[in-house]
């Protein structure tokens, strides 16, 4: 009887005991509530000391951590339905907001925040966007837009959780429900794409046109150019034959000067009008004697 009362005061005193510590462990801080009501402050890693049963005590990460929000359905603009499998939310609790975020959203501020507006951003998109823009042209901004209107609330409601990166992955097109509105989407991407490449061909039609139009104003330019050329080498043969024709007349009259009968009177108009003109055989004596006369 004894034996056993020793016994139950032991285990008591060692359950006591046991409630009276707290761990904390690294990676997260400890929060307290006592009667239901969140203590002030907070305890870093370690050991603490805290009143057994009356105070409850919860760990709260403060590292980095991944949030995932999974199967997400939405609407496209066109009817049809979509299922996105998965979005990962990396964040964080910054240390000094910690007590705050917990006591204006309680532990389950991540549920509150993260996982109902990446649902309802997820669904406000999807309704505002066809499922071409949802799945293909879109998808790759996703990301972005969904980060931007999570942070925007987060900033405005509870600044305490820091989000890092939103990553969406491809949904999932459920094709029982949604073959029909699938088979219409793709039709209009289909019209789409076509219409793209009339677009391209078009393009590449009138680039040619432009392309043609300018060889052929090019070769204009050039056959006058070459014309211009041949005109004024004709001018310039003119102008050198021209210039040949006037020396060659030149030359004609000079060569008539110097005719036998011309020479012949150049002489006689040579001899001084008072000189005598002898003619005969004694011819030379008689100059023989003028240049005598002369030297006296
Ligand atoms: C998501 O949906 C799929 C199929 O509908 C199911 O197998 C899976 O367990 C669901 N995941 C979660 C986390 O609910
Ligand atoms: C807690 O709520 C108050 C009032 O709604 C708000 O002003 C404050 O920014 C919130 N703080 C955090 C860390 O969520």
């Amino acid at each position: 009887m004894a034996i056993n009362l020793i016994g139950i005061i032991l285990s008591f005193s060692l359950v006591i005991f046991l409630q009276s510590f707290h761990q904390v462990e690294e990676g997260t801080i400890g929060l307290y509530w006592r009667g239901g009501a969140l203590l002030k402050g907070y305890d870093e890693p370690g050991l603490h000391l805290k009143l057994p049963f009356i105070t409850r005590a919860e760990n709260i990460p403060i590292l980095v951590q991944t949030e995932y929000v999974t199967n997400i359905s939405c609407g496209t603009s066109g009817g049809a339905l979509l299922k996105f499998e998965r979005v990962e939310v990396v964040n964080r609790l910054k240390k000094e907001l910690v007590w705050e975020t917990v006591k204006n959203y309680s532990t389950k501020y991540s549920e509150i925040w993260i996982h109902n507006i990446i649902t309802q951003e997820i669904n406000d998109f999807c309704s505002l966007h066809t499922l071409e823009e949802v799945f293909i042209s879109l998808f790759d901004t996703i990301d972005d837009k969904i980060r931007d209107s999570l942070e925007h609330d987060l900033n405005n409601w509870a600044p305490g959780i820091e989000i890092i990166s939103v990553r969406v992955t491809k949904p999932l097109i459920p094709v029982d429900v949604a073959s029909n509105y699938e088979k219409i989407e793709l039709k209009k991407l289909e019209i789409k794409i076509e219409e793209q490449l009339q677009k391209i061909s078009q393009t590449n039609f009138e680039t040619s046109k432009i392309v043609a139009k300018i060889q052929a104003e090019e070769k204009k330019e050039v056959s006058q150019i070459q014309m211009q050329k041949q005109i004024a080498e004709i001018e310039s043969q003119k102008i050198i034959s021209e210039i040949e024709d006037e020396t060659t007349s030149q030359r004609i009259p000079n060569l008539k000067l110097y005719s036998p009968q011309f020479l012949t009177l150049k002489m006689i108009e040579g001899i001084p009008k008072d000189s005598e003109v002898h003619y005969g055989p004694n011819v030379k004596n008689i100059f023989k004697l003028k240049i005598e006369e002369k030297q006296n």
